[in-house]
């Protein structure tokens, strides 16, 4: 047996039934065994040799374009000498890489400004994170970046509250935070735990009262017409995302908070149509059936409420910009004209000597890179992920965001 299954084990044997919560605490951030902290192997979860890639993996044009909202983020804030990029949730750093990219390439002024800190919960000792940082460190080096250009944290604790003119981004964060799982019987919603068989010792779902009136009242909370739903319908909360945004906002004085992920808005998340709830379990690329077996080995996450994230935010002083999608947010910011240009740019033949082998070679080229960003594109898959923007002390900056203002 793995030692985290141990490990979960002997708790629930002490303590009596885990939420799903506590289960996903430790099967994704136990910092020795957790998947996060490399499964206790040093393993990279993400990316195509990990479980699931992300939208940095299909290609760097994603990252670019992210970096032009933020380089105009630092124009609407009048050009600050500093202006920070916080990353949360920071992975491998594959967005880091594209914004100095960006920067070093496109707008040097702002690349003086610029300071870049990578969160993520890969413990600062582990042979993950080690390989990450000497990964990206390598990158940097290659692009000509300062040797200063990012800096590595676990949290924002370091960071005097409301010191940073900047922006806080994250990709992906927010689905892989702890969520409680609830059923619906009747008029009473009840919670999801983890238990033991008492026969076969194995790790047993059972039912019981919420484990908190925050999880019993989080339905309520967001105006969920949840007692019309069918008997036996599920879903999952995550208290844990309000108190994230709440948490690391407080470093901001001036600036943005740019959530990217898969989710929606209440009304539309909590539906009746989604009886099974939105929990889902990735282990090498493909979808697995049972969130229980194997922790540490496999990702666990769920859709993100950003009703809660707009919420939360606005009890802290952070004004809604926009939500929008990921495919309106990156096309308005304009990933396809810079497609186009790359392409015509790295492989000038695709258009003009067709008839020649380096023509035929380019053409491909080109249809594969106009191909990678496609994805980012489409409303089925990541185009269809949400973009949350945030404010605070940027007035009227909703309107003037390049990847929220309306086509013309
Ligand atoms: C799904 S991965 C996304 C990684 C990266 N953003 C990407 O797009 O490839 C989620 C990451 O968030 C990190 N994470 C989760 N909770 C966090 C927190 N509270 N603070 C910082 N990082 C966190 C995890 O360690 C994990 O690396």
């Amino acid at each position: 047996m793995e030692p985290l299954e141990t490990l979960i084990r002997d708790e629930i044997a002490t303590t009596g039934p885990i939420t799903c919560a506590r289960f996903m605490a430790l099967a994704l951030y136990h910092p020795l065994y957790g998947y996060y902290a490399g499964g206790g192997q040093g393993r990279e979860p993400l990316g195509w040799s990990g479980d699931y890639i992300t939208s940095g993996d299909l290609h760097p044009l994603w990252g670019w374009t992210i970096a032009r909202q933020l380089h105009q983020m630092w124009q609407l804030l009048n050009s600050p000498r500093h202006f920070d990029v916080i990353e949360a949730g920071a992975g491998r750093g594959l967005l880091a890489r594209e914004i100095w990219r960006y920067a070093i390439e496109c707008a040097p002024e702002w690349a003086a400004a610029l300071r870049y800190t990578l969160l993520d919960r890969a413990p600062e000792q582990s042979p993950l994170r080690a390989a990450r940082e000497q990964r990206l460190a390598g990158e940097l080096t290659g692009l000509g970046a300062p040797s200063s250009a990012v800096t590595w944290a676990a949290d924002v604790a370091h960071i005097a509250p409301r010191s940073l003119t900047g922006c806080i981004v994250s990709n992906e964060l927010v689905d892989a935070l702890p969520v409680h799982l609830l059923e619906k019987h009747g008029d009473t919603l009840s919670e999801r735990y983890v238990a033991l068989g008492r026969a076969t010792g194995q790790f047993i779902e059972q039912i019981g009262a919420p484990s908190s009136q925050e999880v019993a009242a989080y339905l309520d909370a967001y105006k969920v017409p949840w007692r019309a739903f069918p008997d036996g319908w599920r879903c999952e909360v995550c208290p844990a995302a309000a108190l994230w945004l709440r948490d690391i906002s407080v470093v901001l004085a001036r600036g943005f908070v740019l959530t990217i992920d898969y989710g929606d808005i209440a009304r539309h998340l909590y539906t009746p149509n989604r009886r099974r709830g939105t929990l889902a379990v990735y282990m090498r690329h493909t979808l697995g059936e049972d969130p229980l077996a194997h922790p540490g080995q496999q990702d666990l996450t769920a859709h993100v409420n950003f009703t809660a994230l707009i919420a939360a935010g606005r009890a802290v002083g952070l004004r809604l910009a926009g939500l929008t999608t990921q495919a309106d947010f990156l096309r308005r910011l304009g990933i396809r004209a810079e497609a186009e240009a790359v392409a015509a740019r790295l492989y000038p033949a695709a258009d003009t000597e067709r008839h020649t082998d380096r023509g035929q070679a380019d053409y491909l080229r080109k249809r594969m890179l106009l191909g990678a960003v496609a994805p980012l594109l489409d409303p089925h898959g990541l185009g269809g992920f949400r973009v949350l923007i945030q404010q605070r002390g940027v007035s009227g900056a909703g309107r003037r965001l390049l990847g929220l203002q309306a086509e013309v």
